[in-house]
């Protein structure tokens, strides 16, 4: 049997894709189905005052338009904690109160996509206006959780003031993100059925189970009574994980016209109906001796959030646990503004962190005249520097060794300003990049037939990760299958459990639910044909047998293909259900996953650390005269532990290095902050790097053995490659042009 893990096996679902017959949320539609469209708030803060809907009733095809004031068994999801489960938890069209721009103030449903357009254009919605704010302010930040208190939110060990005061060189230094939205190539939207009491929906979705866990609990009705449906994902990165008011807007609008809904939510309004990445301040200072060993380690996180909710994507948590120091200081701190609630976006905590964190690191470097890499040399640590725990497996320095070799690391001049190219001044960076390998329990459930195929079942997600393709790898390995014979089912709610997918978790614990289903299927497989008469497994103690990439394996060299095996039993077929439960999921970790929650364990256990890790270094180039920054080449070098599939973790990491070039240079959510309104909401003005901005990308995947993460060693590359790319590019521009940029993106204007 060919070897199916490790390899570069070519997407399972890149037939359907390429050819259209993969089926997306809104590609469905059911019979009789009307046509939503949301009327959002032109203030951002103040009292809904009237809201004229008689324009909008008399535009031809309009069936119903429904306001906070006739909205019919509209149902709010309370319970799941906002920027997470719950994507915000005050609920638009509750009443008058309006708290963001853009937020839901009318739904219209109409016979056509375009007739409910319209009749949301003609909704005459009045207000008294007060006064709104979307700047941060880190005078009025202070510390508290998601949960409510401040637990977990400041971490201290030793004396960072004694620490300072020790050091050769300190800096104390500040960096700031911006405001940014995911923008997914497939709109939000969600189609809703009535059937009765049973309830189907449609929507694009990380997370199917926390859907439908968040519905059946908000009508009241039995898990069993909600359809989520959702096989395909055209991009997610964080913004389809919740549930939100368009959502259950949709469902309650679809039982009050008593026929199936949709809704395709509009670009502009994708800003303002779900999450997005807050900007943040990174405050940092760090002292280091004459060698660049760290002294001190004080690193505050200013996140923004909004009115109503806390979210706090802890990236001090994550930056704490990169580098050795006596004498450390974190605290993770929220100022309010006036917009919607944020949330995740692609390495959430990581990527604006480590723009702060990476620089700083080569801002300390510089000061103490060692090479960016030894900096992180001298710095690296076997344990958690806080925690106190090893790490289960960390190859930090083996990725920089690597990226230092592809890249010519050693070709660097150290001198700012010192290597130029014609009209362009040359730089060099590096940075660090890490994901903490979260956990989450898992089931899945897998079927074998004596023909030579197997099904793969479970409510678990691809959003174009190649989710299809890695768990066909891996049951393919174990029973001993071509990958072509596992037929994956994935993306509704009512199959075996499974958790969101995010975090970069899906490979780790649900690949490793299907894992244990084949090995199940192996042993009971095993425990017939030792009890039949004849057959070269006969009569040996099935205690004894293992599954071996696809052949049961007795003592004194005695053998069988599981599937030869299988063939021979009454039934001819095995099904069993896998599970992952790793010793760190405590029963309420794994019941919050059952009930649709996120009960996520990790990265640091009692016993370990579990993080990720990857090197990127970086040449830009900076034009003389009008400054304009370009990037010829990008390398990095990851270390995940297993790498299911050589070509789509490839195309991951990838996708999160173009995708951290853009983070570098070009996106931004342009926010007018004293009016609290987004300006850039459309697909041309919110810049992403084309091909033309992208020209050298690297990736190099190294092996990494780590037996305590999870039965497969998976450590997942879902938000790795983003996280250094930034800082590395800053970096970068410092070495050419000696202007230490600060602020994302970087533009032009600022090397003037
Ligand atoms: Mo990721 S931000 O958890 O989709």
């Amino acid at each position: 049997m060919a070897q199916t893990i490790n390899t570069a096996v070519t997407r399972t679902d890149a037939p359907r894709k390429v050819t259209g017959t993969a089926t997306y949320a809104a590609d469905v539609i059911p019979s009789g189905m009307l046509h939503g469209a949301l009327a959002t708030s032109s203030i951002a803060v103040g009292t809904l005052t009237g809201i004229d809907t008689k324009r909008a009733e008399a535009e031809p095809g309009v069936i119903a338009v429904f306001t906070h004031e006739n909205l019919p068994d509209f149902k709010t999801v309370k319970g799941f904690y906002a920027g997470g489960p719950g994507s915000a938890s005050f609920w638009p069209m509750e009443g008058n109160e309006i708290k963001y721009a853009g937020q839901p103030i009318a739904y219209v449903v109409a016979e056509t996509a375009a007739a409910a357009r319209r009749g949301s254009q003609l909704i005459d919605a009045t207000y008294e206006v007060s006064e709104a704010n979307a700047h941060m302010d880190a005078e009025d930040s202070f510390v508290i959780g998601a949960s409510g208190d401040s637990k977990g939110m400041v971490t201290t060990k030793g004396d960072v003031s004694k620490g300072l005061a020790e050091a050769a060189q300190t800096i104390d230094v500040e960096y700031t993100t911006p405001f940014q939205h995911h923008n997914p190539m497939e709109m939000f939207s969600a189609t809703a059925e009535w059937n009765g009491d049973k309830l189907t929906v449609w929507m694009p979705s990380q997370s199917v189970r926390t859907l439908r866990g968040g519905i059946a609990a908000a009508y009241g009705l039995p898990e069993t009574s909600v359809r989520v449906i959702c096989p395909f994902v055209g991009g997610a990165f964080g913004s389809k994980a919740g549930i939100t008011p368009y959502a259950m807007l949709t469902i309650a609008a679809s039982k009050a016209v008593a026929a199936p809904v949709r809704l395709i939510v509009t670009r502009p309004q994708m800003f303002t109906v779900a999450t997005f990445r807050p900007e943040s301040i990174q405050k940092f200072r760090l002292g280091a001796d004459a060698t660049g060993k760290l002294t001190a380690f004080e690193h505050i996180e200013i996140s923004q959030t909004s009115q109503f909710d806390v979210v706090t994507n802890p990236g001090t948590h994550i930056t704490r646990a990169m580098y050795a120091s006596p004498n450390i200081h974190t605290e993770q701190r929220v100022a309010r503004s006036d917009t919607n609630t944020g949330g995740f976006m692609r390495a959430p905590n990581e990527m604006q962190t480590f723009f702060g964190l990476e620089q700083a690191m080569d801002e300390l470097a510089l000061k103490v005249g060692v090479d960016p890499v030894e900096m992180r040399r001298v710095n690296d640590t076997k344990r958690h520097p806080v925690e106190d725990v090893p790490f289960s497996s960390r190859s930090l320095m083996e990725c920089y060794d690597a990226v230092s070799d592809s890249f010519g690391w050693d070709q660097r001049s150290p001198e700012v300003g010192s290597m130029t190219d014609g009209d362009w001044l040359v730089g060099f960076g590096c940075a660090t990049a890490t994901y903490p390998t979260n956990i989450l329990a898992s089931n899945a459930r897998v079927r074998m037939q004596g023909s030579g195929s197997a099904y793969i079942e479970l409510a678990a997600h691809d959003v174009g990760t190649g989710s299809y393709t890695i768990f066909a790898q891996i049951a393919a390995a174990r029973l001993g299958l071509p990958v072509e014979a596992c037929d994956v089912v994935m993306g509704e709610a009512d199959l075996p459990v499974a958790p969101l997918s995010g975090g970069s978790t899906t490979a780790a614990s649900a690949g490793s639910a299907v894992h244990d289903a084949c090995l199940r299927i192996g042993r009971a497989v095993a425990m017939e044909v030792t009890a039949q008469s004849e057959g070269p497994l006969a009569g040996v103690d099935p205690k004894l047998i293992t599954l071996d990439n696809g052949v049961l394996r007795g003592p004194d060299g005695k053998s069988q293909p599981l599937l030869e095996a299988l063939a021979s039993t009454a039934a001819g077929e095995q099904e069993a259900v896998g599970e992952f439960r790793h010793p760190a999921l405590t029963d309420k970790l794994i019941r919050a996953t059952f009930a649709g929650g996120y009960g996520t364990a990790g990265p640091v256990t009692p016993e370990f650390a579990m993080f990720a890790f990857g090197a990127e270094m970086v040449e830009v180039h900076v034009n003389r005269w009008t400054h304009e920054i370009r990037v010829p080449r990008l390398h990095g070098a990851f270390a995940a532990g297993t790498i299911l599939n050589r070509k789509t973790a490839h195309s991951q990491l990838m996708g999160g290095m173009v995708w951290g070039i853009g983070s570098a240079l070009h996106e931004v959510t342009e926010v007018d902050k004293p009016r609290a309104r987004y300006l850039n909401t459309n697909i041309a003005e919110y810049l992403v790097p084309v091909n033309a901005d992208v020209r050298e990308v690297r990736v190099e995947m190294l092996d990494e053995k780590d037996d305590y993460v999870n039965p497969l060693g998976v450590k997942g590359i879902g938000e790795l490659g983003i996280v250094g790319t930034a800082a590395a590019i800053a970096n970068a521009v410092h070495h050419a042009t000696g202007k230490r940029l600060r602020k994302l993106p970087i533009r032009m204007s600022d090397l003037v």
